[in-house]
């Protein structure tokens, strides 16, 4: 094993390796914070003006000069996580001492300066709003490991909202055909159960302007899809409105849109082939938005609209601030407009006080509406959120036999809704090798449909010759031939013309 001085071993850039836990919204920071220290130009204060180092990508972690744990606290099982890959990280130590680790993320945000309290024991602690400050605190951690000092910053109380800076995003390696941009940060509806409002704070919207750049940049390096990200998008544009005018909104211009307008904007740039966005909470879900699915061409006919439960009873108490009634009557509103979308939701069981009958009702509003995915997850009590202080009395046994039983039923209408694409033309955006391929050698091809199918596709025997690489990033004709458990496979009928 090489020895790696605090510099990189041999005069070689430093390199970083980022371990990702949580949402898109988690990954999105993961990548933005590669970019701040791999040194790209226009970076901000320190990536930019050469004061902090260069870094390259480590491929594993144990060839990496600083690891980022970038962490996830929305229920307990990814937070205990964070200890042991803590424990694995630091272990390297032994071998390259001048190893340099940080903890990000929503654990961050959550537990600030207590992580220094146990060992094993980061260099540094960032919450997800002080992103920006990322190559500050690595240049000194780095420095401190060097000459053999403690290090113990921690950057982790929430940013005061007139101070809050996005990271202006640029593109790096992995956004080669699909790309996230968050569109704003934090969250301020407070659901009785969710850590968020508490981790990620106040919501603040990047400004409009700075998302064109960012979406005019990513397609300009290759991107053909974009989702805009942010804990509730719906509520887009509010907080600036709000700010800038002091008063009511009818004395706001409109150069600030909310969320519709920005999706027209957005939509409305040249070379995007397709926009989608994530997450839509269904009280805030309004006309104008649902309008927008047929009416944009490029906004793919697919949405995440996370129901949570299905008693009204139940979601009162989560403090959804919807009924059944409401939830079920904005997707037909959905499906008027735009016949084929496809939904996918999230969903809790076994929050407190969670009856037989309620969970019924979960499971028949699930039946109802038809998702064609679900994500279920047992309740997990988060400390400081409203719940908590109610009893975590549906006993783990029965959380466990509801999960199974909503999951059962899910599978089935996944595999219904696989089944019913096969034999259609769909159009896929080509991201690469598939998986097998990626295993094998092969020239399988995998992607996305606009209802966000994956699929794995070969190309026909008509298209011997060219490279499967050219087609990366094209949209190509799929004829969809087998339903597979969580996937289609089929063959290219016909593709973008490589140019
Ligand atoms: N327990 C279980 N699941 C939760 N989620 C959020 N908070 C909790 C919790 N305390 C789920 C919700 C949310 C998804 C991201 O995680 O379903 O939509
Ligand atoms: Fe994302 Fe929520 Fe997990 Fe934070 S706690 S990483 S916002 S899912």
């Amino acid at each position: 094993m090489k020895l790696s001085t605090s510099n990189g071993a041999e005069g070689r850039a430093p390199r970083v390796f980022v371990h990702t836990f949580g949402c898109q919204m988690n990954v999105d920071d993961s990548r933005r914070m590669v970019q701040l220290l791999t040194g790209l130009p226009e970076n901000g204060r320190d990536g930019a003006s050469g004061r902090a180092e260069v870094f390259e990508t480590a491929a594993s972690p144990a060839e990496a000069d600083l690891i980022l744990i970038n962490t996830c606290s929305v229920r307990e099982r990814p937070r205990e996580k964070v200890r042991h890959v803590l424990g694995r990280y630091s272990a390297l130590r032994e071998h390259n001492p001048g190893l340099v680790i940080g903890v990000t993320g929503c654990v961050a945000a959550q537990d600030g300066e207590a992580l220094f309290a146990r060992a094993p024991q980061p260099d540094f602690v960032l919450g997800p709003d002080w992103l920006t400050e990322l190559p500050a605190l690595v240049a000194e951690a780095r420095r401190n490991r060097a000459a053999g000092v403690e290090s113990r910053a921690a950057l982790a109380a929430e940013r005061p909202v007139l101070e809050h800076e996005f990271v202006e995003a640029h593109p790096i390696a992995e956004e080669s055909v699909t790309a996230m941009v968050t569109v704003m940060k934090g969250c301020d509806s407070f659901c009785s159960y969710c850590i968020v409002p508490y981790v990620r704070g106040r919501e603040v919207s990047k400004p409009c302007a700075q998302v064109l750049r960012e979406v005019e940049r990513l397609v300009a390096a290759g991107v053909r899809e974009v989702t805009l990200l942010g804990q509730n998008v719906n509520r887009y544009g509010l907080d600036l409105r709000a700010r800038r005018g002091g008063a009511g909104p009818s004395r706001l211009e409109a150069d600030e849109p909310l969320f519709p307008e920005l999706l027209a904007r957005v939509a409305a740039l040249p070379g995007l082939a397709r926009l989608r966005f994530t997450t839509s909470h269904p009280r805030d879900l309004s006309p104008a938005l649902i309008d927008c699915f047929g009416a944009l061409p490029e906004l793919c006919e697919y949405l995440h609209l996370p129901v949570q439960a299905g008693a009204d009873s139940l979601l009162a108490r989560m403090g959804r601030g919807y009924t059944r009634a409401t939830y079920l009557e904005r997707v037909a509103a959905l499906r008027r407009r735009c016949p084929e979308i496809h939904l996918s939701a999230d969903v809790i069981v076994g929050f407190p006080g969670e009856t037989e009958r309620e969970f019924r009702e979960t499971l028949t509003l699930v039946e109802e509406v038809g998702f064609e995915t679900l994500f279920s997850f047992k309740y997990s009590p988060r400390p400081g959120t409203a719940a908590f202080r109610l009893a975590d009395d549906v006993p783990e046994s029965l959380k466990a036999e509801r999960l199974a039983e909503l999951q059962a039923l899910q599978e089935r209408r996944t595999s219904q809704a696989l089944a019913a694409q096969v034999g259609r033309d769909v159009e896929v955006l080509v991201e690469g090798p598939s998986r097998t391929a990626r295993r094998t050698g092969g020239g399988q091809l995998f992607g996305r449909t606009r209802g966000n199918h994956v699929v794995n596709f070969d190309l026909p025997e008509s298209a011997e010759g060219v490279p499967a690489g050219a087609l990366t990033g094209r949209l190509a004709t799929v004829r969809l031939e087998r339903a597979l458990k969580h996937s289609l496979y089929g063959r290219v009928s016909a593709y973008e013309e490589p140019e």
